[in-house]
């Protein structure tokens, strides 16, 4: 084979695609639900937007990012992630002056150059949403209710969904003593990457996926000892509410997120039934990224979701049968004209109509009826013409009707 596509990326073609539309048609009626709207964002932007907000140390900015120069010489990156981006066009076009919360989705390619592996991609889709403006722990609830409900319609089960507080930049100082303290006499047992962390940015040290650093920081002390009382209080909020509304999850303190600009909440929602790369949809709160992108200080929160994850795990509960409604058989010349016709007029009447081009026998057109699922077909040859007369059948239970030959016969019988 001369070309294919690259390593990490794949083509996503009939049948999936069926499932994907599912997906995205189940979220944009939530979203629509709770008040999101779409914005369609570029995939590549600046290279500074992303260091800035995802962080110099971070596994994406360090080693996982498509940068490269322009033919003007600037330094572009292919987007890793959307948040980044979203802020950056929240604040180029003043959103925050519309009523808060002001809440937007997204969906579409991000890109990151990790090593492939069963459910990890180089160029991967995210569904994501993000809610600006509120503070309240309410709109965490709010937010993080609405993934739950999203992924339930979807069709999800199996799922854990964990949260905790990662606290703010008032006690993070505290806390980055704390670990530095704890990490400091085993600090020859992590990797070369983590070493190096130690004195930039030790949280990261937390995110390291190599498996000797996750077995040394076994027992670190978790951020949510050391919360100031203004994120405790906010902590303590969300968790009311979660209860309240009885959406299910876990608290976890040991959870971390691989990108820098978060603040107070994160969560993420994992499956059961994927493996190491287990993470279905990840999000949290960043209330300090819109006033570093030069905007008035505004909090944030979000979340994302990887589609190529979600899609195995409902590809076979879900039965969705693509085909033509109608698949016209014609044998000769004048009932190939005359096919040709009907399929236009039905298609007129708004329905998935199919003819067979290539004059073959009846018994292969049939096969190729049933292979492209059609659900019913109707032959048409000279003796159907002459007495403007011929029988639909129903694939699936083999009934016959007769019919003549004016399209709203046709559609009569296909809509009853
Ligand atoms: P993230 O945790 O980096 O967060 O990614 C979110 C989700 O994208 C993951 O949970 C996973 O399902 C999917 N994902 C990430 N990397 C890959 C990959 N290489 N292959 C396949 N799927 C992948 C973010 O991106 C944040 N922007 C989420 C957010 C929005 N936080 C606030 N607002």
């Amino acid at each position: 084979m001369k070309y294919k596509t690259l390593k990490g990326l794949q083509d996503i073609l009939p049948p999936d695609i069926a499932i994907w539309q599912h997906l995205e048609s189940t979220a944009r009626k939530i979203f629509r639900n709770y008040g999101y709207q779409e914005i369609r964002l570029p995939i590549i932007e600046s290279t500074d937007i992303f260091i800035r907000s995802i962080g110099e140390t971070s596994d994406i900015v360090e080693k996982e990012m498509y940068t490269f120069k322009d033919k003007g010489g600037r330094s572009v990156t292919l987007r890793p992630e959307g948040t980044a981006s979203f802020v950056r066009a929240y604040v180029q076009h003043h959103l925050y002056n519309n009523p808060a919360p002001q809440k937007f989705y997204y969906t579409g390619p991000m890109f990151r150059y990790e090593r492939p592996q069963a459910f990890r991609y180089r160029q991967f889709y995210q569904i994501g949403a993000e809610a600006m403006g509120i503070e309240d722990p309410k709109l965490d609830t709010e937010i993080i209710s609405m993934l739950s409900r999203l992924l339930s319609a979807i069709g999800l089960e199996g799922l854990n969904f964990q949260v905790t507080s990662i606290g703010c930049k008032k006690c993070r100082p505290a806390y980055r003593e704390a670990l530095k303290k704890f990490l400091k006499d085993r600090l020859d047992s992590f990797c070369s990457d983590c070493q190096r962390r130690y004195d930039l940015n030790p949280l990261r040290i937390l995110d390291c996926k190599v498996p000797g650093c996750i077995e040394s920081r076994k027992g670190s002390p978790p951020v949510i000892d050391y919360l100031c009382d203004e994120c405790d209080i906010h902590f303590e909020g969300l968790k009311k509410n979660l209860v309240e509304l009885k959406v299910p999850h876990t608290i976890n303190p040991n959870l971390v997120r691989g990108l820098d600009y978060y603040t107070k909440t994160a969560f993420e929602v994992t499956s059961e039934n994927l493996g190491s790369q287990n993470a279905v949809a990840a999000g949290g709160r960043y209330d300090s990224m819109v006033d570093e992108f030069g905007g008035p200080p505004t909090p944030g929160i979000g979340f994302a979701m990887g589609m190529e994850r979600i899609i195995p795990l409902i590809k076979e509960s879900l039965n969705i049968s693509e085909g033509p409604e109608i698949f016209l058989c014609p044998l000769g010349e004048t009932a190939a004209d005359k096919s040709l016709l009907l399929t236009e007029q039905l298609r007129s009447e708004g329905l998935w109509a199919e003819m067979n081009f290539d004059g073959t026998s009846l018994r292969s057109q049939m096969r190729k009826a049933n292979k492209v699922g059609a659900k019913r077909v109707v032959v048409i040859g000279d003796d159907e013409i002459t007495n403007n007369q011929a029988v639909i059948k129903n694939m699936q239970d083999r009934e016959e009707i007769n019919i003549s030959l004016d399209v709203k016969d046709f559609i009569k019988v296909i809509r009853q």
